[in-house]
């Protein structure tokens, strides 16, 4: 096929002089990009403000999708002409599935397999023409493109917080420029039920409104709640639309309605499908609870006639049954529960999800659905049919395909939109963790070390955006674009440019773009950043900007430099006084400020070895631990040291035999990402002579808590210091993460003398 391809392109250009794939303003990049060799005649033509379009061989939502995006991206608009018209259309047979070509001379060929590749043809369009001297140009080319994952997803929660109809389809008419064409709706959760069922109208007249939310981050101390009465639903007739809306853009949605756990929505208006019958409230907090849906065959029968009212909705083959996150303390104290485990000769609760998602499989099959879930709908067994949403990292992908279960990749790694972008300060409130735009490009579906025959299975990707701290749908905006336009490459390329060729693309063709259609993109990946480096004195600062900038201080530290560019080093010497260090830089450019805060102490940049290896996720090198730069709350990713091993072990050299106190180490809680503090610390002189040993626990006097501080007091000379850090082997029961490896996030360590 692929040289059929290949053929019908030189056929079409036999004089064409250049391959230049990377020159293609088109995103995501098409498979093959040709400029003619044109000696007399004009590279470019212009066109009209109004295309005739020979509508011989377009279907009328085709014709309307045209005649729509020529108006919202050009003020242009088309109408049907048989005589000169500037764009014809042929189907093509026996050609790559989803593929199109596009001739561009005098006129607009296009040539394509599938009404979808027809669409895909009109988005390549729509970023070829451009807006020159106020009119519309083109320049002569030859595409043929297809993709190269079937499944190219995108996820909104609407349970955290709720998105009108009108914002729910702007997101899906966003997502049809980069050619995404799955659109997971999550919508149930504990704090929100937001679909309309007929049968249980509690479900949205109770379900859907809480009573209270969150501030600020949900670690954060003091929790303080607003008070107002929060919520939303769509009625089964706004689904109806906007399942109408993205089938018109060719996008297929694959609903969500979580089971068995973040059911609290579910159980605040139906107490009775949960073990314990107790009354409470839709949730206000974030997190992972505890009251989930009993595994009784009442709540079964509930949940399959909801996926009943559900499936008349959403004609795509995959509804997603959630499947994350289900503690499985209320299953050990049930009786039903208990009970059905005995009579169904199950190991244990985990074999017990397996039964109750088995029993969702059967009947989504027996409706001529297919079943997808999060990657834990593997614990205790994959129902036979299933498709797995691997979001806990590659692993849970990697084995669903071993065991011949089709798989979409998600993981939180490189597909967390609700993760921070940048490093700056100005980022507004986040989850957590630190996904930009490089890691999104650098992501791929298939691991490296997959065998083909496992790599068959993998559909494709997804990014998922959790909206806990996104109220607004300018801020959804603000998290998915660009970062989406990333994914799209990768997603869609069989072979990608090189992230540079990217980012200039993004910046040249794309970012005017997005303006043109209001979108609240981040410019973030435009910030200058900081870079800390060690001196034998301490540490210098320098201001790293990919691109000619120049920077207006706001605060720098006393008696330094005033004029600042990419090239001046700030200097901070750990023989100075003890004091906080702040540099702030507005961009003249961009006008991102950015802003870095250095705590001076004895310990500053002093040479660190660390015998143990960080994640390499989370790995920063060895001065993050002694740059005087605390981690900032949300953690970022980048300001700590994470571990995932049950021991740590580094040393840090003293230079000079000197008398100390004890050492200061600080830590990340976050249990929510299975991130917890350690339980002993041991302290050594490196010659092993003096040692000292302290459990990491509150009630241990001698170690006082600072929020994650921990002092380990050690009194007496030393030159060189081994530490060992010690945590659990295993995340105890009822917390995100139970059974694993805990991490260990370590961001600074001080002498204090
Ligand atoms: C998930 O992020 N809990 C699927
Ligand atoms: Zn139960």
């Amino acid at each position: 096929m692929k040289q059929l391809l290949l053929l019908f392109l030189l056929l079409g250009f036999l004089n064409s002089s250049s391959f230049s794939q990377n020159n293609c303003p088109v995103l995501p990049t098409p498979t093959n990009y040709v400029l003619p060799n044109l000696e007399k005649e004009s590279a470019q033509s212009n066109l009209p403000l109004s295309l005739g379009v020979d509508t011989t061989n377009l279907t009328k939502n085709l014709f309307n999708q045209l005649n729509y995006l020529l108006g919202v991206n050009h003020q242009m608009q088309a109408f049907v002409s048989k005589e000169n018209p500037i764009i014809q259309f042929k189907k093509l047979k026996n050609a790559i599935e989803d593929s199109y070509t596009i001739n561009i001379t005098k006129t607009i060929l296009i040539s394509y397999t599938s009404e979808r590749s027809c669409f895909y043809a009109l988005q390549s369009l729509m970023q070829l023409i451009e807006n020159k001297n106020n009119e519309p140009t083109i320049t002569k080319c030859y595409i043929s493109d297809y993709p190269n994952f079937k499944w190219r997803g995108l996820h909104l929660d609407v349970a955290r917080h709720f998105f009108t109809v009108e914002e729910v389809k702007r997101y899906i008419d966003l997502m049809a420029i980069y050619k995404f064409n799955t659109f997971h709706w999550h919508l149930t959760d504990d704090q929100g039920w937001r679909i309309e069922i007929k049968k249980y109208p509690k479900l949205t007249a109770i379900g859907a409104w809480r009573d209270s939310t969150v501030k600020n981050h949900y670690t954060s101390t003091p929790r303080t709640y607003d008070k107002n009465r929060y919520g939303g639903f769509y009625t089964q007739e706004e689904i109806k639309a906007i399942v109408k809306y993205a089938a018109e853009r060719y996008i297929t949605i694959v609903p969500e309605i979580e089971m068995p756990g973040h059911a609290r929505a579910a159980l605040a208006a139906y107490p009775e499908f949960s073990c314990t019958g107790k009354q409470q409230g839709v949730e206000g907090l974030w997190g992972v609870f505890d009251d989930i849906f009993c595994a009784k065959e009442e709540t079964i029968l509930f949940l399959q006639d909801i996926l009943a009212e559900v499936i008349t909705l959403f004609p795509g083959q995959y509804v997603h049954i959630g499947g994350d996150e289900a503690p499985k303390n209320q299953w050990k104290k049930c009786e039903k529960c208990q009970h059905l485990i005995k009579e169904n000769k199950l190991k244990d609760e985990h074999e017990l999800q397996s039964y109750f998602i088995q029993r969702m499989d059967k009947f989504l099959v027996s409706k001529g659905k297919k079943l997808i879930g999060w990657d834990e709908i593997l614990e205790g067994g994959l129902s036979p049919n299933a498709a797995v949403m691997s979001w806990r990292g590659f692993e849970g992908g990697i084995e669903a395909a071993k065991q011949g279960h089709d798989v979409v990749m998600s993981p939180g790694s490189h597909c967390y939109f609700d993760h921070y972008q940048g490093r700056g300060k100005s980022e507004p409130l986040a989850f957590g963790g630190y996904t930009s735009l490089e890691k999104v490009y650098d992501f791929n579906p298939i691991p490296k070390a997959m065998k083909s025959e496992q790599a068959a299975y993998i559909l494709g990707g997804q990014a998922n955006l959790w909206t806990e701290y996104i109220d607004n749908f300018q801020q959804v905006e603000y998290m998915v674009y660009p970062r989406a336009i990333a994914l799209s490459q990768v997603l869609w390329c069989q072979n990608k440019p090189s992230f540079q060729t990217f980012e200039d693309n993004l910046i040249n063709y794309h970012l005017p773009i997005l303006e043109k259609r209001k979108v609240n993109f981040a410019k973030t990946f435009l910030a200058a950043s900081t870079q800390i480096s060690r001196t034998t004195e301490g540490i210098a600062i320098q201001i790293n900007s990919k691109r000619n900038e120049t920077f207006q201080v706001k605060k720098i530290p006393e008696n330094r430099v005033s004029n600042i560019n990419s090239n001046t080093l700030f200097s901070i010497n750990r023989s100075e006084k003890s004091q906080e260090e702040i540099i702030e830089f507005t961009s003249n450019e961009t006008q991102i400020s950015e802003s870095v805060i250095i705590k001076n102490s004895p310990t500053l940049g002093l040479p660190l070895k660390l015998i143990t290896l960080p994640n390499p996720r989370y790995n920063n090198g060895d001065l993050t631990l002694v740059d005087g730069n605390y981690g900032s709350l949300p953690w970022k990713g980048n300001e700590w040291l994470g571990f995932d091993t049950s021991e740590i072990i580094f040393e840090i050299d003293l230079l000079k035999k000197q008398k100390i106190k004890g050492l200061e180490l600080s830590f990340l809680k976050d249990e929510g990402s299975w991130i917890q503090l350690p339980t002993s610390i041991t302290i050594e002189q490196s010659n092993g002579k003096k040692s000292k040993t302290l459990n990491a626990d509150k009630t241990n006097s001698q170690i006082s808590f600072t929020e994650s501080k921990l002092f380990v007091p050690f009194s007496g000379k030393a030159s060189k210091l081994r530490i060992t850090i010690h945590s659990k082997k295993k995340i105890e029961q009822g917390l995100a993460g139970e059974g694993h490896q805990p991490w260990t996030f370590i961001d600074e360590i001080r002498i204090v003398k």
